[in-house]
C-alpha cells in the first residue's frame, strides 16, 4: 500500500507539469439574448456564433481546452426591463453563473450589471452602448464592453470637428421612448463634444414633425448630426435643400452603425416626384456607420453562422444569417474571457474571483474573429468607423471615403475623400487635407471618465445658452409624467444615469 501511494504521488508529480498551461474548470454561463428575430442581437443569430467559439476553445487542444462551458440560454427582449434581472436571481438560487453574457439593451443592461457588479459575476456584453456605463466606478465595475459604444463612435466627430475647425453642432434625433437606440446615440456625441457649441432637437414619435421649427434651429449652427428613420431624414434633407441649406454652408451627417444598406447607394430614391432634389440634397449627406473588416478565417465563421442558421430553418427571419457587430462582438467575449480566466486562475485566482477576471480583460489587445480588438482601460472597446459620402453626384451614388481607427485616433482616406465636401463656404479657412497622422484627440481624453460634476456644469452652461431648447424638453417632459407609462419611463431613465434630456 505504501508503495502504491508513492507511486500515485510520483506518476501526479510527473504528470503535472505537463498540465499546468491546459486548466481544468467548468464554467457556468448566463447568456441574456431576446428571442424575437426583429432583434440584429436575437439569440437565433448569436447564439450559434457563442457555441462556435466554444468548441474552438475546446478542440484547439491548447491551452483553454480545460475549461468546460455549461451554457444557459435565456430570452431577455428590450420591452420588459426587469425580466432579465428576475431571471439571474431565479437561476442563481443553488449556483450562481460565473460569467454573464448580454443583455444588450440598455434599461435591460443596467439592472443585471448592477447586480452581477454586486455579486462579484464579470459582465460582457456586445450591447449596453449607452455612456452611462463607462462609469465603471461602482454600479457598473464588473462590465466588459466588447463592442464600441456610443462615445467611442463620437470620437470621429470631435475629430472631424477639430480638424475642420467646426465649431457647433445641431444634434438631431427620434425618440422612441422604448429602447431609445438614437437618444443614446447622440448622447454619446454630446457627452464628448464639451468643447463645442452643441443644440440638441429630439423629435418624438408622436409629435407632428416640423420641418420648419427643425431648420429655424440649423440655422445658426455649421454641422448637423441626425439618427433618425431614413424617410424622416429624406423630409428634413428635402426641406433644408429647398432652403438652399444645402449650398454647402452646412455639413449634414447621419449616424446608422448597424444597417448601412438603408443609405448608401440609392437610398434617396423612393420613385416619387422629389427623387432628383433628394439626390441633389443627399450629395451634403454623410454617414457614418461602423468600419467592416474581413480577414480569411472570417469566411469559415461567417459560412458556419450561415449553415446553422439554415439548419435551425429559420425563414420568419430575414438574413439572420449575416454576420452582424453583435455576433461578433458575443464571439469574442468568449475568447477574452478564456483569456482573463487562465490567467487569473495561473496567477491563484479562483474562477469565482470576478474582480480580477474583469481585470485581466480590460486594457488588452487581441485577436478576434474579425480582426484586431482593443480594450482601453476602462474595459470599453476601441471603435473603427467609416465615413460615407456621395462621391458621384450624377449617379447619386456613395462610397466610404474615410475610415476611423479608435485606437490610436487616426484617419485612413480613402480615393474618394474630397477635403472639400467638408469646408463650409464662406465660412472658414479651407484645410487642404486630413492629417494621416494622430489627429490630437484632446477630447476623448475624458472618454469614460466624465464625472458628475463637469456635466452638471455643460448642463448649466447648455441651459443658458440654449434657453429654448431646454424649455421644449422641460416641457416635453412634464407633459409625459401627467400618466403612468411617463412616470415608469421616467424611472428607466434615471436607472441609468442619464442625464442627456434632463438638460
Ligand atoms: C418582436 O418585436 C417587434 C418590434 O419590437 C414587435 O413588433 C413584434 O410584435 C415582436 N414579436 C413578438 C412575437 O413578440
Ligand atoms: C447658402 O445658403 C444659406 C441659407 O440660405 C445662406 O445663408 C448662405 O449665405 C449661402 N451660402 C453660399 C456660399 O451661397
Ligand atoms: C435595414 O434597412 C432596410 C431599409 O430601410 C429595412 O427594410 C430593414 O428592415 C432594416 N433592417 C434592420 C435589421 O433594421
Ligand atoms: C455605390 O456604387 C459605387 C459604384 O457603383 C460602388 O463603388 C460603391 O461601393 C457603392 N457603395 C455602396 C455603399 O453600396
Ligand atoms: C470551418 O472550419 C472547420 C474546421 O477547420 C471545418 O470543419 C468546417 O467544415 C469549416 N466550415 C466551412 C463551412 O468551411
Ligand atoms: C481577487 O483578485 C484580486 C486581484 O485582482 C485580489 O486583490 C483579491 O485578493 C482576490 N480576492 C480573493 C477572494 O481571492
Ligand atoms: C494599460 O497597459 C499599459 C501597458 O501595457 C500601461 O502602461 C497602462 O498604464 C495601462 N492602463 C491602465 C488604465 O491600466
Ligand atoms: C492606426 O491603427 C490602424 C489599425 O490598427 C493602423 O492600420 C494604422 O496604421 C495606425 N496608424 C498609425 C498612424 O499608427
Amino acid at each position: 500500500m505504501p508503495y502504491f501511494m508513492s507511486l500515485c504521488v510520483y506518476f501526479l508529480m510527473t504528470l503535472s507539469p505537463v498540465r499546468t498551461d491546459t486548466i481544468t474548470e467548468d464554467i457556468k454561463v448566463l447568456v441574456f439574448l431576446p428571442q424575437n428575430n426583429s432583434y440584429l442581437f436575437s439569440h437565433a443569430r448569436v447564439a450559434p456564433a457563442i457555441l462556435y467559439a466554444q468548441q474552438r476553445l475546446k478542440a484547439n487542444g491548447g491551452q483553454f481546452s480545460g475549461f468546460h462551458f455549461n451554457i444557459q440560454f435565456e430570452n431577455s427582449d428590450c420591452v420588459s426591463v426587469n425580466d432579465a434581472l428576475f431571471v439571474l436571481v431565479d437561476r442563481s438560487c443553488e449556483q450562481k453563473p460565473d460569467l454573464i453574457l448580454g443583455p444588450v439593451c440598455e434599461y435591460e443592461a443596467a439592472v443585471v450589471v448592477r447586480l452581477a457588479s454586486h455579486w462579484n459575476i464579470p459582465v460582457i456584453s456586445a450591447g449596453a452602448l449607452a455612456t452611462g456605463f463607462s462609469n465603471k466606478d461602482t454600479e457598473y465595475s464588473h462590465l466588459t464592453r466588447i463592442a464600441p459604444s456610443y462615445e467611442k463612435m463620437a470620437e470621429i466627430f470631435t475629430a472631424m470637428f477639430e480638424h475642420f475647425s467646426w465649431k457647433s453642432a445641431l444634434l438631431l434625433y427620434e425618440d422612441d421612448k422604448e429602447a431609445r437606440d438614437c437618444y443614446f446615440t447622440l448622447e454619446g456625441v454630446y457627452h464628448l463634444m464639451t468643447n463645442f457649441n452643441i443644440k440638441i432637437y429630439a423629435v418624438n414619435q408622436e409629435d407632428h414633425f416640423d420641418t420648419d421649427d427643425i431648420l429655424q434651429n440649423i440655422y445658426d449652427t455649421e454641422v448637423v448630426i441626425m439618427c433618425m428613420g431614413a424617410d424622416k431624414i429624406r423630409e428634413i434633407m428635402l426641406a433644408a435643400h429647398r432652403r438652399r441649406f444645402t449650398n454647402g454652408s452646412y455639413v449634414f451627417f447621419n449616424v446608422e452603425l448597424f444597417n448601412v444598406s438603408s443609405y448608401g447607394n440609392g437610398s434617396w430614391k423612393r420613385g416619387d416626384k422629389y427623387d432628383s432634389d433628394a439626390k441633389q440634397a443627399y450629395a451634403s449627406l454623410n454617414t457614418v456607420t461602423l468600419l467592416r473588416t474581413v480577414k480569411p478565417e472570417f469566411e469559415n465563421f461567417s459560412m458556419e453562422m450561415r449553415k446553422s442558421t439554415e439548419k435551425a430553418g429559420l425563414h420568419d427571419c430575414k438574413d439572420c444569417g449575416s454576420v452582424n457587430m453583435f455576433v461578433e462582438g458575443f464571439h469574442d467575449a468568449m475568447l477574452l474571457y478564456a483569456m482573463a480566466l487562465h490567467e487569473a486562475m495561473k496567477n491563484g485566482y479562483s474562477k469565482k474571483n470576478g474582480t480580477a477576471i474583469t481585470s485581466n480583460m480590460w486594457n488588452r489587445t487581441f485577436e478576434g474573429i474579425a480582426g484586431q480588438v482593443s480594450m482601453d482601460g476602462n474595459g470599453d472597446r476601441h471603435g473603427d468607423f467609416s465615413l460615407m459620402a456621395m462621391t458621384n453626384v450624377e449617379a447619386g451614388t456613395y462610397e466610404v471615403v474615410a475610415n476611423y481607427f479608435g485606437v490610436n485616433g487616426t484617419f485612413q482616406l480613402l480615393p474618394g475623400f474630397n477635403a472639400d465636401h467638408f469646408t463650409l463656404r464662406g465660412r472658414h479657412k479651407v484645410h487642404s487635407e486630413m492629417p494621416d497622422k494622430s489627429c490630437g484627440l484632446g477630447v476623448s481624453a475624458l472618454t469614460g471618465v466624465i464625472v458628475g460634476a463637469v456635466l452638471g456644469t455643460i448642463m448649466l452652461i447648455a441651459f443658458y445658452f440654449f434657453r429654448k431648447n431646454y424649455r421644449i424638453t422641460i416641457e416635453r417632459r412634464t407633459h409625459s409624467e401627467e400618466d403612468d407609462t411617463g412616470k415608469h419611463r421616467q424611472l428607466r431613465e434615471d436607472s441609468i444615469r442619464s442625464n442627456f434630456s434632463a438638460a
